[in-house]
């Protein structure tokens, strides 16, 4: 399995700031190892100038008669190849409609976007999701052609009143409630970030985040059984180049999801390459 090492830009990054460091980020990442995938989840406004910043056509989709999403991604010569991802911070669950301010897949997939978060805990939070809500947009991105990665993750509150299990298993079971079991395990990922760890130059301890994905491994196969060995779990809260290393190393962690180090190409390239 590849490891997925994802940055999240947040509200950040004008159009030509996300061009530049996209382009930074590929002239750093030429040599890519192959047990490695890159997705920048980029502001929607500059989620075009991105695209278009990738040397290759970037995800370029055709439906086959089941429905699957098959992805034809070209590699100019010379390029690096297709293991350059980029995504949406957030999706709205419906195809077109009358919902102001709101983006849908499809919108998404027009602007070479192969992935797309769930559940971030600053739309959780800040924006007041809730986990039903979050279902519903997970079910509808990965039946348009998406691929999800749901973020899950409890605050210090919940943390300290002993109810990290209970919060991860609600969760998941609202966030994939409309999933079938027989998805494609390269379809759906976690991210798990301790909202207590994001932003906060406080990482989650080695055997915190083994406790959490070793659980979310366990969670995971309650579902989708032989597949849930094959899905990703990202960690997220804190990666920083001098700790991605560790982290990246630990038992069930297959990517990592990266918020402040993001930023800037330099940074994130050696996340990656960490
Ligand atoms: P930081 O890496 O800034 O803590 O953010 C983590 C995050 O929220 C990624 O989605």
């Amino acid at each position: 399995m590849k490891k997925l090492m994802a940055a999240n830009w947040k509200m950040y990054k004008t159009r030509v700031q996300a061009e530049e460091t996209i382009k930074d980020l590929l002239r750093l990442l030429g040599d890519l190892p192959s047990d490695r995938e890159v997705a920048v989840f980029a502001p929607f406004t500059a989620l075009d100038a991105c695209g278009r910043a990738l040397p290759y056509d970037a995800c370029r989709r055709a439906f086959d008669s089941s429905d699957a999403c098959v992805r034809v991604h070209q590699k100019a010569s010379g390029q690096p190849a297709a293991s350059f991802f980029l995504g949406g911070q957030d999706v709205y669950p419906a195809a077109e409609g009358a919902f102001t301010g709101e983006i849908s897949p499809g919108m998404l997939l027009d602007c070479a976007c192969r992935f797309v978060l769930t559940g971030h805990s600053e739309r959780r939070h800040i924006l007041g999701e809730s986990n039903e809500f979050v279902g519903r947009k997970t079910a509808f991105a990965l039946e348009a052609g998406l691929d999800v990665v749901l973020c899950l993750g409890e605050t210090l509150e919940e943390r300290e009143a002993g109810k990290l299990e209970a919060v991860l298993r609600e969760q998941f079971s609202a966030g994939v409630a409309g999933v079938p079991g027989d998805i494609a395990p390269q379809r759906l990922s976690l991210a798990y970030e301790p909202v207590w760890a994001i932003g906060t130059g406080r990482v989650a301890g080695p055997s915190e985040i083994l406790e959490a994905h070793a659980l979310l491994r366990d969670i995971l196969r309650k579902k989708f059984v032989a597949q849930a060995d094959q899905m990703r779990i990202l960690y997220g809260g804190s990666v920083k180049p001098d700790n991605a290393s560790q982290i990246i190393g630990l038992d069930n962690v297959d990517g990592v999801l990266v918020g402040g180090a993001s930023l800037e190409a330099e940074s994130f390239s050696r996340i990656v390459l960490a």
